[in-house]
């Protein structure tokens, strides 16, 4: 079976119709936005089969049967993926290219060049149009003179229909438009430039063709920068601002330095330093690990030092361990990003902080020893918690090595059962990776949680499990509600830390009032600090709070199978994806539907304000 590209399968989902194709073999009938049937794989007789066009996904709220087209037809008809995929490809009228008929031209050269001619045109704008004034005074008023801005490909896209109008003089087909993520078809039909008054900003593909742009906004204002949608041409999670004017700075220096954006990238080459490259608005992705692979053993992560900042830095460290790089990670002095950074103190400035760069492990090793995080035993052991993802992602044998030792060290405990450990945590889809990857990144570093529901004194025990903690001091606060969570079924197995579940077990079971007798003496000293901690829970608005604690620590376990399904995907060839593919999409609309307040915060980062 050949394979079919990723962005064509991108296009048939997204090009089916849902309603239709289901609606041939259940009855559906329409409830709001959504439609209702019986469901068709445990054969109900009511309508709790839920099909939901604006997602593209259905649900059944009884036996949980979730996916998208492709699943759907899979488990209803037991086709295999790709036969799925080119079933509803032939009915939506998508050719799929055999891969062995792939000798013509690329199909996407019509892209390249509408992308091209828009550049062209963009850039003639910044430079001649009366309407970029603004502009050009704002690249002025950010250090940036217009002529390196020419150099550094930028333009201005203007507002109004000149850019339609152009266009459509050059000859450019709209569809291409359309295609390229240039035009969009606003909800009254109209069509309209998706750049308007914004600055451009270009993205190349590592070839140095131009497939996509970042348009920011002049001053204030939603979205700061608007980028190009998804196209055949850029996959934003394959893809690094700045790889390709990059690359032979990387292989020069033998690293590459891994920056959060633009204008950071932008800065550091002006500034000298070329072997810089950014992720495009998301945490970086396991496939932009492996680019950088293709140049250099090793980077340095350059982010910005605050809490978010630093959790993003461990995040892509964790990531490029995985992919067999060697991480460091610098520290850039408080509330400055590089751009700031050099053009406040100097490209000189900026060079000290890279070449004073932690290697990641000693960095997150000091961060904990600065914490207290190794002066008692129960604290040792939540650094080890800590530690252990990061030595688990590293896929360098030998660096593997030097992490274990190094730990073991530290938090003295002996090699082999460190090792032992490691293995545990060891799941059953990855190999050395993959397990613990979405919450185990690291505890939250801002100074103090602004959620008055948090722990005020900052103990290892809040940081370590905020949930779980979280539920047990609300459990302490009012123990009308320890009946309400057996009835919910929560059980001691949902808690990670032996300590917290042996609480939760004696509460359970109505041994509050002997506590702490029976607990381990571990257990008791985090009663004390629990119970402490739980006269000063607010007791307002209770329910809710109880409410969403439940529910994030009932999808944890899916949450993290999640993760490692998507660890598991990207070890696994494009075309032996399905089963992967069908679990992952089911589990996506069983969180969505079921787990909607932890699916949403199931990564800080993203919920950053940006
Ligand atoms: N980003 C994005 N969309 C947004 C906000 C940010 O794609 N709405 C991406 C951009 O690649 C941006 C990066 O995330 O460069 C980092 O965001 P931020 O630090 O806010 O931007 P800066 O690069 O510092 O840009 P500026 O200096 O213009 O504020
Ligand atoms: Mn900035």
């Amino acid at each position: 079976m050949s394979r079919i590209p990723d962005e064509t399968i991108e296009q048939v989902r997204d090009a089916a119709d849902l309603i239709a194709i289901i609606g041939e073999s259940v009855e559906l009938k329409r409830t709001g936005t959504d439609y209702r049937g019986a469901c068709p794989f445990h054969g109900g007789a009511h309508r709790n089969f839920a099909v939901i066009p604006r997602k593209g996904m259905y649900y059944c709220y009884v036996c949980h049967a979730a996916g998208d087209i492709f699943t759907y037809l899979m488990k209803r008809y037991g086709m295999d993926y790709p036969t799925a995929v080119r079933q509803v490809a032939s009915r939506v009228g998508i050719v799929i290219p055999e891969e062995t008929q792939r000798t013509g031209p690329d199909p996407r050269e019509p892209l390249y060049s509408a992308l091209s001619t828009a550049h062209d045109w963009f850039q003639r704008q910044l430079r001649e149009s009366p309407d970029a004034e603004s502009a050009r005074k704002y690249l002025l008023g950010r250090d940036i003179p217009l002529e390196t801005a020419g150099e550094l490909g930028f333009g201005w896209a203007p507002g109004g229909t000149a850019f339609l109008e152009e266009m459509k003089k050059l000859g450019v087909p709209a569809p291409v438009l359309k295609e390229a993520g240039l035009i969009v078809e606003r909800d009254d039909g109209k069509i309209v430039a998706r750049f308007r008054q914004r600055l451009i900003i270009p993205i190349h593909d590592p070839r140095g063709r131009v497939v996509a742009f970042g348009g920011r906004i002049l001053g204030a204002g939603e979205p700061k920068y608007l980028n190009s949608p998804e196209s055949p041409v850029f996959h934003k999670g394959q893809q690094l601002y700045n790889l390709h004017a990059a690359k032979n700075a990387i292989r020069k220096e033998e690293i590459a330095v891994v920056v959060e954006g633009y204008f950071g990238t932008i800065r550091m080459v002006l500034a000298g330093i070329e072997h810089v490259v950014a992720p495009l608005g998301t945490s970086l992705t396991p496939d932009q690990a492996q680019m950088l692979t293709r140049f250099t053993r090793q980077v340095i992560i350059c982010y910005d030092s605050d809490g978010p900042g630093l959790k993003a830095a461990f995040r892509a460290a964790d990531e490029c361990l995985r992919a067999g790089l060697r991480v460091r990670v610098a520290t850039l002095p408080d509330g400055l990003d590089p751009d700031d950074l050099v053009r406040a103190q100097g490209a000189d400035a900026m060079r000290k902080i890279l070449a004073d760069a932690m290697d990641v492990l000693e960095r997150k090793i000091d961060l904990l020893e600065k914490k207290g995080w190794f002066s008692g035993v129960e604290q040792r052991r939540s650094a080890l918690d800590r530690l252990l993802p990061t030595i688990r992602a590293t896929k360098d044998p030998i660096q593997r090595e030097i992490y274990l030792s190094t730990v073991a060290d530290r938090a003295k405990v002996s090699v082999a059962v460190l090792q032992e450990e490691l293995k545990r945590g060891e799941s059953r889809y990855a190999g050395p990776t993959g397990s613990d990857r979405p919450t185990a990144s690291f505890p939250d570093y801002s100074p103090q949680r602004s959620n008055s529901q948090a722990p005020t004194r900052r103990g290892a025990q809040g940081q370590a499990a905020p949930d779980e903690w979280e539920m047990l001091r609300l459990l302490i606060a009012d123990p009308d509600w320890v009946t309400r969570a057996t009835q919910d079924r929560i059980s001691p197995e949902w808690f990670d830390r032996l300590q917290l579940r042996e609480i939760f077990e004696a509460l359970q079971t109505g041994r509050a009032s002997s506590l702490p007798g029976g607990l381990s003496p571990e257990g008791e000293l985090v009663w004390s600090e629990l119970k402490e901690a739980a006269t000063r829970f607010n007791l307002e608005r209770i329910g809710d709070t109880y409410e969403a604690l439940r529910e994030v620590l009932e999808a944890r376990p899916r949450l993290r199978e999640y993760e490692r399904l998507m660890a598991a995907m990207d070890r696994t060839p494009p075309d032996e994806r399905g089963d992967l593919i069908q679990r992952q999409a089911e589990l996506r609309a069983e969180l969505r539907m079921k787990y909607p307040t932890a699916w949403k915060t199931r990564d800080n980062r993203k919920s950053r304000p940006r």
